[in-house]
């Protein structure tokens, strides 16, 4: 097998598995996350470049501490052992490491006290980031220590020989300040990558890889006016041109303006055959009068696949279901025991369709970030506004109206929505933000306008700060960004005379209503 330009990254459990993968990748060089059981065997046949075991929440002395297997040292490969993962190097290789009696955690000063390759064109001291509570005592047999702090002798340790390396420190966070410089010297000096991962090569490969699977066949999408399905289907479209047709259901509970701005984009510019189903009025029966909120995604999700089924059912010989899997979507939780971190992730988005249809599932984005879709979205050429989008709950506006839906109070939250849109924007904090959207309350209260008495709906204003949307902090927006949003929704939108502030945090809240 020959080598690939490949990073692994086996996973012990860190919360920053994903983000050292990123790091890797903006060295542009190609890095998958894999799990800390891989085994040796299967590590050579996939020929990688280098190997990054990751930090993690256990101890090498803990019952059930996540092992790999010990001959990965073994097969000449360069590796880089950050935190758990240089302690677990140390325990393989003979070393020595004590238990922590106090964590380290924060800022610390790096000293190189030795040449390294790792620490090439680094800064003879500089800030990292510590966070452990074991710590290193005796290095193997062959190893030298190059980097150390005030309170870790063995902050930096090598074998160059062996071209096995291992750092206290987290090189993947911002803290870490020469950290990035730290990843690109293992990936360009020692595992001696060439570095040519970009999304100019990926669209390359993609769109080949694309029409070699499909052979000709048709493919359906379902196109949400997201992110993903939407860089999906222009990605897949240039691979296949019109055997791709996109199903974009209105389910009624779209934002102010969305249905007509995705027909605009994918019917008009791109030109891709889109199947538009106004299913407003089917959704909304269904809805009335439901006020439970799980009940309302049930009946949400259903529909959703029945509209969507029918549609499809209209296209003649399709083979192929076309999804936007993105690659956080299909990393494998590590099962590490007792460690909550660890938790299965539900995926919201892909239930029940493949399933139901019978169809093969084409998942191009799936080897990819966030941020790597966005840049691919961006050179196939979708504009800024939908590469930058914001998250959209696929229930849409049911989920931030409290209660039962209705087509009334469906208008003036969108009306209230986008003002907030357009306030934020002219801020420019909209794209800068996680999410920030309204919630309509069904509460009546008094007001004044004038010299009358209104007695009219509460508008709630959510603004939150997140990584990956399973926590969040509401943002301290600016009070007179504040006050102008305020004024706006309750003079321009008929039936509001009230906005609030919703300022609770993910736990305990959750970043929509419902
Ligand atoms: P919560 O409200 O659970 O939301 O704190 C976390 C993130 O997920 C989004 N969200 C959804 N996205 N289908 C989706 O595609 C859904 O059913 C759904 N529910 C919540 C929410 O907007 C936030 O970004």
């Amino acid at each position: 097998m020959s080598r690939t330009d490949t990073i692994l990254v086996l996973d012990f459990g860190s919360q920053y598995s994903q983000l050292i993968a990123r790091r890797i990748r903006e060295c542009n060089v190609y890095s998958r996350i894999v799990s800390f059981r891989t085994t040796a065997e299967e590590i050579r046949k996939e020929a990688p470049a280098g190997i990054i075991l990751s930090g993690g929440p256990a101890s090498v002395y803990q019952d059930n501490a996540p092992k790999c297997d010990p001959a990965i040292f073994e097969l000449g490969l360069p590796i880089l052992g950050i935190c758990y993962g240089m302690q677990l190097t140390v325990q393989t290789l003979g070393g020595e490491v004590a238990r922590g009696k106090a964590r380290e955690y924060g800022k610390a000063e790096v000293e190189t006290i030795a040449p390294s390759p790792l620490f090439e064109g680094v800064p003879t001291k500089s800030q990292v980031w510590m966070s452990h509570g074991d710590k290193v005592t005796r290095i193997p047999e062959g190893f030298t220590a190059f980097a150390s702090t005030a309170n870790t002798e063995y902050a930096g340790i090598q074998n160059a020989g062996k071209s096995i390396y291992g750092i206290q420190f987290h090189p993947e966070v911002v803290h870490t300040v020469n950290g990035q410089r730290m990843l690109s010297n293992f990936c360009r000096l020692i595992c001696r990558c060439e570095g040519n991962w970009n999304m100019a090569s990926f669209i390359e490969t993609a769109v080949k890889e694309i029409r070699e699977k499909t052979q000709g066949e048709k493919v359906i999408l379902g196109l949400s006016g997201g992110v993903d399905s939407s860089v999906a289907a222009a990605l897949i479209h240039k691979a296949i041109g019109d055997k791709l047709t996109c199903i974009f259901v209105n389910n009624g509970l779209l934002r102010k303006g969305e249905a007509e701005r995705v027909r605009e984009l994918f019917g008009e510019v791109f030109k891709i055959p889109l199947k538009y189903v106004d299913a407003t009025d089917r959704f909304l029966s269904k809805l009335a009068d439901v006020r439970e909120p799980e009940k309302k995604r049930k009946i949400i999700g259903h529909e959703f696949i029945e509209v969507f089924d029918e549609a499809a059912s209209e296209i003649k010989d399709v083979k192929f279901l076309a999804q936007g899997t993105t690659y956080p979507d299909v990393i494998e939780s590590v099962p590490i025991d007792g460690n909550p971190s660890a938790m299965i992730k539900s995926h919201h988005n892909v239930g029940g369709l493949p399933a139901k249809m019978n169809l093969k599932l084409l998942e191009p984005l799936s080897r990819l970030f966030k941020d790597e879709v966005r840049e691919v979205g961006r050179k196939l050429g979708l504009p800024e506004e939908m590469v930058m989008r914001q998250p959209f709950p696929g229930p849409g506006l049911a989920v931030r109206i409290v209660g039962p839906v209705n087509a009334h109070d469906l208008e003036i939250l969108r009306n209230a929505d986008q003002i907030i849109v357009e306030e934020m924007k002219k801020a420019g904090l909209y794209y800068k933000i996680w999410q920030t959207f309204a919630v309509f309350i069904p509460v009546k209260t008094v007001g004044v306008m004038g010299d009358e008495r209104t007695y009219d709906s509460v508008i709630a204003l959510r603004a939150v700060e997140s990584r990956d949307g399973m926590t969040a902090d509401w943002v301290e927006l600016p009070y007179d960004l504040l006050g102008r949003i305020s004024n706006r929704i309750v003079n321009e939108v008929s039936g509001v005379n009230r906005m609030v502030y919703d300022v609770t945090s993910k736990p305990p809240g959750t970043i929509e209503w419902e």
